[in-house]
């Protein structure tokens, strides 16, 4: 298969990183299609850990091409920092394109995104206060700045003055700082010739790919369960996480993609606001939370953990039609004193299988549980399905047949080689 899209099908933190570092060795190309720098991808290479933002996981590897889509809000700061502290780590050789059609996260999006926050007040959304949401909102309302605009001094400015005008009339509004152009103007002109060799029309570029049937991966930010279209609006992403974003996101037809895997992880998880059915407090929670080390990468915020909830997962399987499955922090299970399955949910009395598209409903949910073995084994050296202990096998067989769905791959440890391909 040439065209695999890797795909989250939770809420995000599903170890999306390493399974694309992973599938990534025999991929030409990687490619981001949506979100920006709220996005956190840990890779561990070579005993180093390396937590990625923007920036494709194919990095590591000077033969395989990096892009960064047109569905992307990319911070030109946050891209700049993020290649100097990969240089400061030893990655000087590596290939990367910056789609000149992806949009600028700007200083006043980060400042709506913080203030937009406060003013939900109890509601908010918990967002990675990186402005993604109001980059997002200024591209669809067509006064965003996109990354091609920064190479071209006469341009940029018209595009700056025109959108500072409804930007510093919505600060002043909510009673913020506003921006003057002059400082601004140059601040991006300058991250524009800093990051201009990078930057070209990156859907030519994959669409020549494809002609020469090379192998791409595409990888998923967050997950289907925080699409913007898809996900528990509005406690969600501001753009489509799903492999019906890749298209979109990259101008590559979707009749061009091949496969879809489904990164998973053994148990759900969740940042920020918004319905969690199976959300799990006290020692249990506390136990999963320290052995899978659930702290936000981007803000150190401890994840809400939770059962393995199947009636999310089967409707984000179906969303992106996820082909197989990849089953991530396995091993952090062992030896947990409880372990159940989610199978369907209870709702005002009735049993349903579907996520409600209201939150007021989704939070009126009740998970309907199937107990399963738990196992004591530490199975972090496992690198077969055959030599993991029985009731762990159970485990995911379980998944498979209440997801409808093959697992492909099962990580039992952060590094590459604690990797299990069950075929
Ligand atoms: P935003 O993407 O910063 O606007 O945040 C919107 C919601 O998505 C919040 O609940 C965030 O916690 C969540 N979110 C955004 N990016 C990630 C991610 O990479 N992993 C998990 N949750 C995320």
């Amino acid at each position: 298969m040439s065209r695999l899209v890797v795909v989250g099908v939770q809420w995000g933190d599903e170890g999306k990183g390493k399974m694309t570092d992973y599938l990534a060795q025999n991929s030409d190309v990687v490619v981001r299609y949506q979100g920006g720098n709220n996005a956190g991808h840990t890779i561990t290479f070579k005993g180093q850990k390396y937590a990625l933002q923007s920036i494709p996981s194919g990095i590591f590897n000077p033969t395989i091409k990096n892009v960064m889509a047109n569905g992307m809000v990319i911070n030109p700061k946050a891209v700049l920092e993020e290649l100097r502290r990969l240089n400061d780590m030893g990655i000087t050789d590596y290939r990367l394109f910056i789609s000149d059609r992806a949009s600028v996260v700007m200083p006043y999006h980060l400042a709506l995104d913080g203030a937009y926050e406060g003013i939900k007040g109890s509601n908010m959304i918990g967002t990675t206060k990186k402005g993604i949401g109001p980059a997002y909102a200024d591209k669809y309302n067509r006064i965003g700045i996109r990354i091609g605009d920064l190479l071209d001094r006469d341009y940029f400015a018209l595009r700056l003055r025109e959108a500072l005008t409804v930007k510093n009339m919505e600060l002043r509004m909510l009673g913020l700082d506003t921006f003057d152009f002059e400082p601004l103007f140059e601040e991006f002109i300058g991250y524009g010739q800093s990051l201009s060799s990078y930057i070209c029309d990156t859907s030519v570029l994959l669409n020549d790919e494809v002609k020469n049937d090379s192998k791409i991966l595409f990888e998923g930010a967050q997950g289907v369960m925080l699409c913007v279209e898809h996900g528990t609006y509005p406690f969600v992403t501001s753009s489509s996480p799903a492999s019906v974003g890749v298209p979109i996101g990259t101008g590559i037809p979707p009749k061009y993609i091949d496969r879809a895997l489904g990164i998973c992880k053994a148990y759900n998880t969740r940042v920020g606001a918004g319905a969690f059915p199976t959300e799990l407090d006290g020692d249990l929670a506390d136990y999963i939370r320290n052995r899978g080390r659930e702290f936000g990468t981007v803000t150190g915020r401890p994840r809400r953990v939770g059962f393995l909830d199947t009636v999310a997962l089967r409707y984000a399987c179906h969303i992106s039609g996820i082909d197989s499955l990849a089953i991530m922090l396995f091993d952090v299970l062992s030896g947990v004193g409880e372990l159940k399955i989610c199978t369907h949910y209870e709702l005002d009395g009735k049993r349903i299988d579907f996520v409600p598209s209201t939150v007021n409903a989704y939070s009126r949910c009740k998970p309907i549980y199937t107990d399963m073995p738990v196992w004591t084994e530490d199975i972090s050296s496992c690198r077969t399905f055959d030599e993991l202990p029985a009731n762990a096998k159970a485990y995911l067989k379980k998944i498979e047949e209440l997801t409808a769905t093959p697992i492909d791959y099962v990580s039992v440890g952060p590094d590459r080689v604690q990797t299990i391909a069950v075929k």
